[in-house]
């Protein structure tokens, strides 16, 4: 099972560089040699929560050709997501927090808006609903994701909006080692941390990815780098491996066809033995 994540299209009606960027992003999902299973997109999809922001990022989300499952960033609107994305039936009334039942490996969506705030929040209610969730399926491996990753970085603004209520989520997932990944978004950054008994991950935006200068934690100096997604990849044998893809596009070339081996320079037959 394959699930591509994208992360913080931010659409922006002052910046039309944000939607062909987040377009691209889909061609880039569309065109993959086999369409993974589904989409999740972890936040800030549009920049102001704008209808029509959100009538814009609607459209271009409408050419994916797989499933797509959502949760608010911080500068999304709760209600208005509801609307355009209703989301699958075992869920938290009022949050767009739930359950994906139709897949071997299980992904649980959290929303961690706090409405208001750069920050996030997952509040007694809210981890409740996920102790449940994971108390009924504990043999079932299962995703995480979220907007607001679970972890300090180590520079101050995005620690100044970082999630509330980690501890105690990490106390839940201490008892659930079904677990695999924790899936976040927020940093517009690749970050990979330890939590709980098992891994966090950041995805880069659909716009750019982040290098963070961290010996300038008081600032916020960074590189900008080409867009990227993540592939959360499981299956029985191997368990989740998540790989990293940098969203352009480049041909596919067959390295080892089973039998030989081929390098780019001498694509055709070129026996390269190993
Ligand atoms: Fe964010």
């Amino acid at each position: 099972m394959q699930v591509i994540q994208l992360s913080d299209p931010h659409i922006d009606h002052r910046f039309p560089q944000k939607a062909a960027a987040f377009a691209r992003a889909v061609a880039h999902v569309n065109t993959m040699p086999v369409l993974p299973d589904a989409v999740i997109l972890t936040g800030d999809c549009t920049e102001h929560a704008r209808a029509d922001e959100y009538a814009l990022f609607r459209d271009l989300l409408g050419a994916l050709r797989v499933p797509v499952f959502l949760v608010p960033g911080n500068h999304d609107d709760r209600a208005a997501l509801l609307e355009l994305f209703p989301p699958p039936p075992t869920r938290l009334p009022d949050f767009m927090q739930y359950a994906v039942e139709d897949f071997p490996l299980r992904l649980i969506g959290l929303d961690t808006q706090r409405p208001g705030h750069g920050g996030g929040q997952l509040d007694r209610e809210r981890l409740d609903w996920l102790e449940a969730r994971l108390r009924e399926a504990p043999e079932r491996p299962t995703l995480l994701f979220m907007h607001h990753p679970p972890v300090r970085t180590g520079l101050d603004v995005m620690d100044g909006m970082d999630l509330r209520g980690r501890e105690a989520l990490c106390d839940l997932l201490l008892e659930h080692p079904q677990v695999l990944r924790v899936a976040a978004g927020h940093l517009h950054m690749n970050l990979t941390a330890r939590f709980a008994h098992t891994t966090v991950m950041t995805c880069p935006g659909t716009d750019a990815t982040l290098n963070p200068d961290l010996n300038r934690a008081a600032q916020l100096v960074v590189q900008r780098q080409p867009p990227m997604c993540l592939l959360h990849h499981w299956t029985p044998e191997t368990g989740l491996n998540t790989f990293t893809q940098v969203i352009e596009p480049a041909p596919w070339h067959t390295l080892f066809d089973g039998q030989a081996w081929h390098d780019f320079e001498r694509p055709n037959g070129a026996h390269h033995p190993h």
